[in-house]
């Protein structure tokens, strides 16, 4: 479906007249969240602190990534030093969707060079049983001190981002014991036994609520709920399957900060995403934004939304697609640049620091 650029006349201008705002004490992603006027779009990256780094890579040639993961101090220094080395706008915390699993009885290791492993994958309506209930996240202690040591070693214009996976996302790994392309043993626990489905899916829902809510109180002002792989499902089945787990798991959250819902892989959930909650919703890049946008609802902000293949490109070509974003965020208040999904271990460092130029250039 063609659809040409414009600038709706409802958006409001780019920069506020006169430079800073009487408000610019406040984070850029903040306001952003809240739809008011910025000085320019706020700008953050997924995994922005990943093995395309060379620091990266030489804190983990020294430990395992769950290692890093609970040892707060040093999780909080590879985000710190990343967010000044990028020169972006926010800090996620530096952790993984899943450890929050380990409380739950699930048996996870990160084994070398093959993503992660559940080695009890889920797969019967009696596993969904042994399945705990997660009433408190005391041994999820050390997420909860590095948002803490995160928070501490930056300046205040930097906000803190916490985050966790969605309930579909999070099902998928219990089911698949491991990252999938078609998720089909997650589907057929989920169309097979209906009701072993929704009772796996409550408990992660209200796990996610609590350790949102507990990542808050340690001083996330912004949590993102990763749906990542809920894409694979059609509108119709998002609805009888997912949304109401999904609205669960964000409500005591959103009452407290801006919530970031995101997903890939299907722009038509965009509509029920909005419906399960989130301030901001994430958009990926196989829909141009201003058509997400609009599906969305212009009384919602937006976080999106750059293919990152882009960023194996040459510069000019990041600069040109960089730019073909921000024209279609069109000034409106609200617009949080990111990449539709992580940066890639492959991507050169000097093509991330060109994406993050050419935003704060505008
Ligand atoms: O920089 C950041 O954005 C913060 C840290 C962060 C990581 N994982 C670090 C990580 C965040 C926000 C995540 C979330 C995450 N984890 C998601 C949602 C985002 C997305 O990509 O959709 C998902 C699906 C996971 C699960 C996961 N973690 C997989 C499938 C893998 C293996 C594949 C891969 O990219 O390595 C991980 C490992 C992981 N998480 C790494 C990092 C830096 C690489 C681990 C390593 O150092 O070897």
């Amino acid at each position: 479906m063609p659809h040409p650029h414009h600038t709706p006349p409802e958006a409001a201008p780019a920069r506020p007249a006169g430079g800073l705002t009487a408000r610019s004490g406040e984070p850029l992603l903040l306001r952003a969240c809240r739809r008011e006027p910025v000085e320019r779009t706020p700008v953050w990256l997924m995994r922005q602190a990943g093995r395309y780094l060379p620091e990266y890579r030489a804190v983990r040639d020294a430990v395992g990534f769950m290692e890093l993961c609970k040892t707060p101090r040093l999780a909080a220094e590879v985000m710190i030093a990343t967010v000044q080395r990028l020169g972006v706008d926010a800090a996620i915390i530096f952790s993984d969707l899943l450890p929050l699993l380990e409380p739950m009885g699930l048996d996870l290791e990160f084994a070398q060079g093959e993503g992660p492993v559940i080695h009890n994958p889920v797969r019967a309506p009696a596993d969904v049983d042994r399945v705990l209930e997660l009433t408190d996240v005391d041994r999820l202690g050390f997420v909860m001190d590095v948002v803490r040591a995160t928070r501490a070693g930056l300046d205040e214009s930097i906000p803190v981002i916490g985050f966790a996976g969605a309930p579909f996302t999070l099902a998928g790994y219990c089911i698949e014991g491991g990252t999938s392309k078609a998720w089909l043993h997650t589907k057929s626990l989920m169309y097979r036994h209906e009701s072993a489905w929704h009772d796996l899916m409550g408990k992660i829902a209200r796990a996610v609520s609590r350790y949102l809510v507990a990542q808050i109180e340690a001083g996330a002002q912004v949590v993102q709920v990763f749906d990542s792989w809920v894409g694979c499902l059609s509108p119709h089945d998002y609805r009888r399957y997912v949304l109401d787990h999904s609205r669960a798991a964000i409500a005591a959250a959103a009452q407290r900060v801006p919530v970031i819902h995101f997903a890939t892989g299907n722009p038509a959930l965009l509509p029920l995403l909005r419906e399960a909650g989130g301030s901001v919703i994430g958009i990926d890049w196989r829909i141009d934004l201003d058509r997400a946008w609009e599906m969305v609802g212009h009384d919602r902000a937006v976080q999106g939304n750059l293919d990152p293949a882009v960023l194996l490109a040459d510069r000019d070509t990041v600069r040109r697609c960089t730019r073909e974003v921000l024209q279609r965020a069109a000034g409106r208040p609200g617009h949080i640049f990111n990449l539709g999904h992580g940066i890639l271990p492959q991507t050169p460092v000097e093509n991330v620091l060109e994406l993050v130029a050419a935003v704060k250039e505008g």
